[in-house]
């Protein structure tokens, strides 16, 4: 049995540990918390262990906790560092390195420049195999990994037939649970976003992909809008369509008028987190026009990353091959279930 420590326990923290949680391969040794607030008793009522930084101890007096995060991470097999953005970076330098322990990162850090946590940008669709044997790897953010469950389809396909990816990133605001986030009733312009380049690395440097991105009032969903540019008469919408019947993580929707019908879908059907964990072609939406393809999908920002990470963590601490690590990563999330019944929910009336 593998022991696992969770770092950080937000939006992808508390999701991957409840995962975790049912996984028999695995033992959750506990999880890392900065603040003295509420969510130490919440993660103490799901039978938890919490730590705390050494020089924090004093501040969690008033809570029945189980220790320090250095001595947690003296314990573990593997920790996966759930930290806000370039946190992480900082625990790799000041813990991680030091005690040898294999890390797993978010898509938060940076696999570039000075502070990079790793060279390597994990898609379980692209790079499963070259994660075997790293000791850090950062799993790709949202969109980075949404991106991925689009274009590696295509380029398997279609090959050099493919000419140019334009794509616009529309990201939601903050998450549900983010209830201290205020929603600005803004919309606000990202100069020189990431998302491109990170999808590069498993994409390849020359991939010719531009991205632009913009941030919007609402907390369900991000939305990418994708023109995708083919050397001759773009496939029709039913071709694109076919490409993604037996995609891992991608549902196609008919009927969705927004991303929050899908999210209460999710909702209604107990889902956990209300997670679709996947993205969603908005079917309706794609359309063909002489040499192009216009098509556009949500991308379930808190849900997506987590069976990836539960991917990445198979391959670094077992080195199950790609199938092996798929079918566990299914048997925990239900993946394949969860894309028939929302494709059945949103299916095209006739
Ligand atoms: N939210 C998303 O939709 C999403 C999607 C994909 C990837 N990501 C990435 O995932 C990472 C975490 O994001 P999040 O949305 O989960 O953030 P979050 O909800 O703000 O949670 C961050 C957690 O990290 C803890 N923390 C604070 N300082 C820390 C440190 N030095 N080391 C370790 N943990 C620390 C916080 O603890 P306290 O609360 O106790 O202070 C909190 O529990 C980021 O890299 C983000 O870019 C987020």
């Amino acid at each position: 049995m593998k022991k696992v420590f969770i770092n950080g326990y937000g939006s992808i923290g508390s999701r991957i540990t409840s995962f975790l949680k049912d996984d028999p391969e695995i033992t959750v040794i506990g999880i890392g918390k900065y603040s003295p607030d509420e969510k130490v008793n919440v993660a103490i009522s799901r039978g938890l262990n919490v730590y705390v930084p050494e020089k924090k101890l004093n501040d969690f007096s008033d809570y029945k906790i189980s220790g320090s995060i250095e001595s947690a991470l003296d314990e573990c097999d593997l920790v996966i560092d759930a930290a806000p953005g370039g946190h992480g970076y900082k625990n790799k330098k000041n813990l991680y390195e030091p005690k040898n322990i294999l890390a797993i990162y978010q898509g938060g850090e940076s696999t570039v420049g000075d502070e990079s946590v790793s060279d390597l940008l994990f898609n379980s669709r692209a790079n499963y195999d070259q994660v075997l044997g790293k000791k850090h790897v950062m799993q790709g953010s949202c969109n980075v990994t949404g991106m991925g469950r689009i274009l590696e389809p295509l380029r398997e396909k279609f090959g050099d037939q493919l000419i140019r990816f334009d794509v616009t990133l529309v990201r939601r605001w903050a998450d549900i649970e983010q209830t201290e986030k205020n929603v600005s009733d803004t919309i606000e312009m990202s100069e020189k976003p990431h998302h491109g380049d990170d999808v590069k690395l498993y994409f390849g440097k020359d991939a010719p992909l531009y991205v632009r991105a913009i941030k919007v009032p609402t907390r369900q969903m991000h939305l990418h809008i994708m023109d995708i540019r083919f050397k001759n008469t773009a496939p029709k919408p039913s071709e694109i369509h076919d490409l993604f019947v037996d995609e891992f993580g991608v549902a196609t929707l008919w009927t969705a008028k927004g991303t929050k019908d899908v999210r209460d879908y999710a909702q209604n059907m107990g889902f956990n987190f209300t997670d679709t964990n996947m993205i969603h072609i908005h079917a309706n939406m794609t359309t063909s026009i002489g040499d192009t393809v216009q098509m556009m999908y949500s991308d379930d920002q808190t849900g997506i990353v987590i069976p990836e990470n539960h991917m990445l963590l198979q391959a670094m601490l077992f080195g199950k091959s790609y199938d092996q690590a798929f079918a566990h990563t299914e048997s925990i999330f239900n993946m394949h279930e969860k894309k028939q019944k929302l494709q059945e929910h949103f299916a095209k009336k006739i």
